[in-house]
């Protein structure tokens, strides 16, 4: 996203505790001004909005908010300040699909603690976007890929070894039928949805959006793919959950369940149309930048 806004002209400042670096190098980072503040210590303290307030912002893009508090805290301090606040959510904030694709009007219906803060930070944010005037917009990204990014597997899971499996034409054990969906975005497209809301603003104020690619994958689906860019034939065993969930270790079931009681299939109609959102990348190739980099970096070998 920094490069894009770069770009694009802006005066950017990067806000964060200077422990990593940009997921991909660019030239445009030696325009950027570069803030170590540790968000969560001067929360605690009651200081960091004004920290935020300091730097005279415009824009605030605000990556990591993940409660309804939190947002309170930066939004009572840049009331009559910015321009344009944009938040990013979650898919999260859905629950479990009903109605797919998945629309930003369904009501929401959040299960487990990450889901549930978001969705109240969402419904604080739109408040104070429709009844106070706050120029807040939230953008809710799905499972984020491209390089740098472990990608979520077909298994529903971040155990990078799946890749292997299926490269090698080894055997894979899917949970249930394999049916049920994730919804990854690139990372690029997440940049694209941001700058767009920004470009957008009147249209974006007030509103949330989803950010994935076109099209949601099963886990079947998903898996004969991968098993195709290696040029091998899928070798899928399908298992009912219960059975499944003892084959693997206790953090990849519970990565997994938390996939798949979800099944996430969002649509993007919203984003288009209000504010031209069009992702360069479907799921799979997006995927497909995440695996050439886990290879290129040796996390997997094939
Ligand atoms: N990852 C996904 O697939 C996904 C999916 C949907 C939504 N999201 C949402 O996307 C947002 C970003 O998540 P992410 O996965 O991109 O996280 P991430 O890769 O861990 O990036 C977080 C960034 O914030 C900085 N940071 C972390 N803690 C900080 C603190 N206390 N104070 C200041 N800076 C801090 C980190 O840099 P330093 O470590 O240098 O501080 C890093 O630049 C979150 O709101 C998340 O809910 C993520």
């Amino acid at each position: 996203m920094v490069p894009r806004l770069v770009e694009l002209g802006h005066e950017v400042t990067a806000v964060s505790r200077g422990r990593r670096e940009p997921y991909q190098p660019h030239a445009a980072w030696k325009q950027v001004r570069r803030e170590t503040q540790d968000r969560e210590a001067l929360e605690a303290d009651g200081s960091f909005a004004d920290k935020i307030l300091a730097l005279s912002p415009e824009i605030v893009i605000d990556m990591i908010c993940f409660t309804r508090d939190s947002a309170r805290h930066l939004v009572e301090a840049l009331k009559g300040v910015v321009q344009h606040y944009l938040c990013c959510g979650t898919i999260w904030v859905h629950g479990h699909s009903e109605i797919v694709p998945t629309t930003e009007a369904r009501p929401r219906k959040p299960f487990g603690e990450y889901g549930i803060q978001k969705a109240a930070m969402e419904s604080y944010l739109l408040e104070e976007a429709r009844l106070h005037g706050f120029p807040a917009t939230v953008l809710h990204p799905g499972h984020i890929v491209g390089r740098g990014w472990p990608p979520l597997n077909p298994a529903g899971n971040f155990n990078a070894h799946v890749f292997e499996i299926l490269a090698r034409g080894e055997k894979l054990a899917l949970p249930n039928l394999g049916l049920e969906t994730v919804h990854h975005v690139h990372a690029d497209d997440v940049a694209q949805g941001f700058v767009k809301a920004i470009q957008n603003c009147k249209a974006a104020v007030g509103e949330s959006f989803h950010l994935v690619s076109p099209a949601a994958v099963t886990l079947r689906g998903y898996a004969e793919h991968v098993s195709a860019w290696f040029a091998r034939k899928p070798n899928l065993r399908l298992l009912p959950w219960e059975q499944w969930k003892e084959s693997v270790s206790e953090e990849d079931a519970w990565f997994t369940w938390d996939h798949i009681a979800h099944s996430p299939n969002c649509s993007i109609g919203k984003a288009r149309r209000l504010l031209g959102y069009e992702p360069r990348y479907s799921s799979l190739q997006a995927v497909y930048e995440s695996v050439q980099w886990l290879i290129e970096h040796k996390v997997i070998s094939i």
